[in-house]
């Protein structure tokens, strides 16, 4: 599967986005860099492919999905009706929260589907290399790798990029989450992009913000756009799409009146 550029300039992406070990923050990736590829006028579709301990919907309050992803992939639904949208506007196509065996190696063909035409299709992985995993590296013609700043996670964000080297799968970049600048014991991104061969597209830093909008089931890039987090992920979803972003100035000063907003 190939990019496909679209009329009026719009292409036809799908990233997925991977991680060697869980809890990384694949998840919490998905839904901001999704909401912000969207602020910059992208037509975006955020995909559940963690169909095992699928989480999307939750981490945005949305519980209640009639026809998910596995029915899709099951045949017993079609992606049309897979189609939720979130009250910030960003649409999902969440995972049943049922556990059962569905045919992950049909998602290729269900991302190929023409109704996700003229979309940055972002989906969101399991972590590891089991078989669903590959499943999706084999799905996405283009990968962020997400990994913490600490030794095991980058082994492993390691391990993930070569096997993707060796499918038709384009890892575009490794994001850094959960970032402490002070902290003088987790590796140093440069190390990072030397030790893995591809570029750190963006830091992340661990953020307070992050956690409110998973309480308040919203984004945390809409819940206050100015956190580091926020910033952050519009600096990545800007660098993804070839735009160039420059943070507001006084950025803290906006961050503070945005923070008492909720
Ligand atoms: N930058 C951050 N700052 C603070 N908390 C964060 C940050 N990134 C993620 N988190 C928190 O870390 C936890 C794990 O994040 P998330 O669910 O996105 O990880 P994941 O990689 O999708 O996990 P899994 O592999 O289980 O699917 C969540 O509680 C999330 O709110
Ligand atoms: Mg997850």
């Amino acid at each position: 599967m190939s990019i496909r550029r679209q009329r009026g300039g719009k292409m036809t992406r799908v990233i997925g986005i991977v991680s060697g070990k869980g809890g990384v923050g694949k998840t919490t990736t998905t839904i901001n860099l999704a909401t912000a590829l969207m602020g910059f006028g992208q037509n975006v579709i955020a995909v559940d492919a963690d169909v095992k301990m699928s989480g999307l919907g939750l981490q945005l309050g949305m519980y209640h999905f009639p026809v998910t992803l596995n029915d899709v992939l099951m045949e017993r639904g079609y992606i049309q009706q897979a189609l939720y949208i979130h009250s910030s506007g960003l649409r999902i196509i969440p995972a049943s929260l049922c556990v059962e065996d569905v045919r992950v190696s049909r998602l290729k063909h269900v991302l190929s589907d023409p109704f996700l035409k003229d979309n940055i299709v972002v989906v969101d992985a399991p972590p590891g290399l089991e078989k669903n995993s590959i499943s999706i590296l084999k799905s996405c013609p283009e990968v962020l790798i997400v990994t913490t700043p600490e030794i095991p996670s980058i082994t492993d964000a390691m391990k993930i990029i070569c096997t993707a080297k060796k499918m038709d799968t384009k890892p575009i970049g490794i994001i850094v989450n959960m970032y402490k600048n002070r902290n003088s014991h987790q590796i140093n991104f440069k190390e990072i992009e030397s030790t893995c061969g591809i570029p750190v597209i963006g830091t992340i830093p661990e953020d307070k913000i992050i956690k409110k909008g998973l309480f308040f089931g919203v984004p945390s890039v809409l819940l206050n756009p100015y956190s580091p987090s926020s910033l952050a992920f519009k600096e990545i979803a800007a660098r993804i799409i070839g735009e160039n972003y420059i943070p507001p100035k006084f950025a803290f000063i906006k961050r503070f009146f945005g923070g008492l907003k909720k």
